[in-house]
C-alpha cells in the first residue's frame, strides 16, 4: 500500500497559494469546508455484517449473486491496468485521496446490474475506478448514463493528468464528465436531469459537502433509487441527513480493507 505523508503546514500554505493564483473560486469554497471540519467527529453506527445479502434483499435481487466473482475479476483488470500505466492503486494514493473501495464499488456495481437504472450519478472521479465499474455495468445492461462531477485535486496539479485512468475509451460512450465540485456543479446538474436512479458520493468526505450532495440528491431521488455514501465514520453527515429523511431504509456497511464504512440510503418505492 502506497503509504501517504501529510504535507508539512509551509507546503500547505505554499499549494494553497497557487490554488488560489489558478483557481480562486474553487479553492475559496475549500474555507468554510475546513472551518466545518473543526465541528467533526467520528460516529459509530451498528455495522451490517451481512450487508451485501441484506442489499440485494433491498433491491429484490438474488443471493448469493452470480455476479459477485465477476466484479473481482474487474478489481484484478483495474489493479492490473493501473500499475501498468505505472500507478499503485488503493489507500491514500490520490494525494490523500483513496482510490475506491473494493466492497463499494461491487456494491455499486451489483445495483447498477441488478436496477438497471437509466440515471447514475457520481460526484469524487480520482483514477475513476467506480465510474468504469458503473460504466460497464450500463454496457452490460445495453441502458443508462453516467453523470461523474469531479474536481481534480485542487492542490495537486501534478496528479490531474491520472483523473479517469482506470476508464478506457471504449467504455466512454455513456459518461460525461463534468469538472468542478460538487457545490458549483451538482444544482444545475440536478435540475437538467431531474431525476436520479442511482448515485455515489465519493468526493470531499466533510459532513458539510456530504450532507450537500445528500440533500441536493434527495430531492430528486427516484422512488427505489438508491445513494451510496463513501466514508461515513469520519464525521456527522451521514447520520444527520438519515436521521432527518423519512420513507428510506439504510445500512451501514464496513469497507473491504475494514478501515472505514459506507452507507447506503434506499427511497422507499412510491
Ligand atoms: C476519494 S477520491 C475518488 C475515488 C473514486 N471514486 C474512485 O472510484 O477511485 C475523491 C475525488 O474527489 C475529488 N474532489 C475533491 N473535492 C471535491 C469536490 N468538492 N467536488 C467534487 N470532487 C471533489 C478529488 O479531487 C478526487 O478526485
Amino acid at each position: 500500500m502506497a503509504r501517504f505523508e501529510p504535507p508539512s503546514v509551509a507546503d500547505r500554505l505554499w499549494r494553497f497559494g497557487r490554488a488560489l493564483a489558478t483557481d480562486p473560486v474553487e479553492t475559496l469554497r475549500y474555507v468554510p469546508e475546513e472551518i466545518s471540519r473543526r465541528r467533526e467527529h467520528p460516529v459509530t453506527y451498528d455495522v451490517d455484517t451481512a450487508w451485501e445479502e441484506h442489499l440485494h434483499g433491498l433491491i429484490g435481487a438474488p443471493w448469493p449473486c452470480p455476479e459477485v466473482p465477476n466484479a473481482a475479476e474487474l478489481w484484478e483488470t483495474v489493479a492490473r491496468e493501473l500499475q501498468q500505466c505505472g500507478l499503485a492503486f488503493g489507500r491514500h494514493t490520490y494525494g490523500g485521496y483513496s482510490d475506491a473501495d473494493e466492497s463499494l464499488a461491487r456494491a455499486v456495481r451489483c445495483v447498477v446490474l441488478h436496477r438497471r437504472p437509466e440515471v447514475v450519478v457520481e460526484t469524487g472521479v480520482a483514477r475513476g475506478v467506480i465510474s468504469r465499474y458503473i460504466l460497464e455495468a450500463l454496457e452490460q445492461n445495453g441502458r443508462g448514463h453516467l453523470w461523474s462531477i469531479d474536481l481534480p485535486h485542487p492542490f495537486r496539479p501534478d496528479l490531474h493528468p491520472e483523473t479517469g485512468t482506470a476508464v478506457p475509451a471504449r467504455n466512454r460512450r455513456a459518461w460525461s464528465y463534468v469538472e468542478g465540485s460538487s457545490r458549483r456543479r451538482l444544482p444545475r446538474l440536478g435540475r437538467q436531469l431531474g431525476r436520479v436512479d442511482v448515485f455515489v458520493h465519493d468526493s470531499l468526505h466533510t459532513m458539510r459537502n456530504t450532507r450537500f450532495e445528500m440533500d441536493r440528491i434527495g430531492r430528486i431521488l427516484a422512488p427505489n433509487g438508491v445513494m451510496f455514501i463513501d466514508d461515513i465514520s469520519t464525521h456527522q453527515g451521514f447520520a444527520l441527513w438519515t436521521r432527518a429523511a423519512t420513507d428510506i431504509t439504510t445500512l451501514v456497511c464496513p469497507s473491504a480493507d475494514g478501515e472505514g464504512l459506507f452507507g447506503v440510503v434506499c427511497a422507499n418505492g412510491a
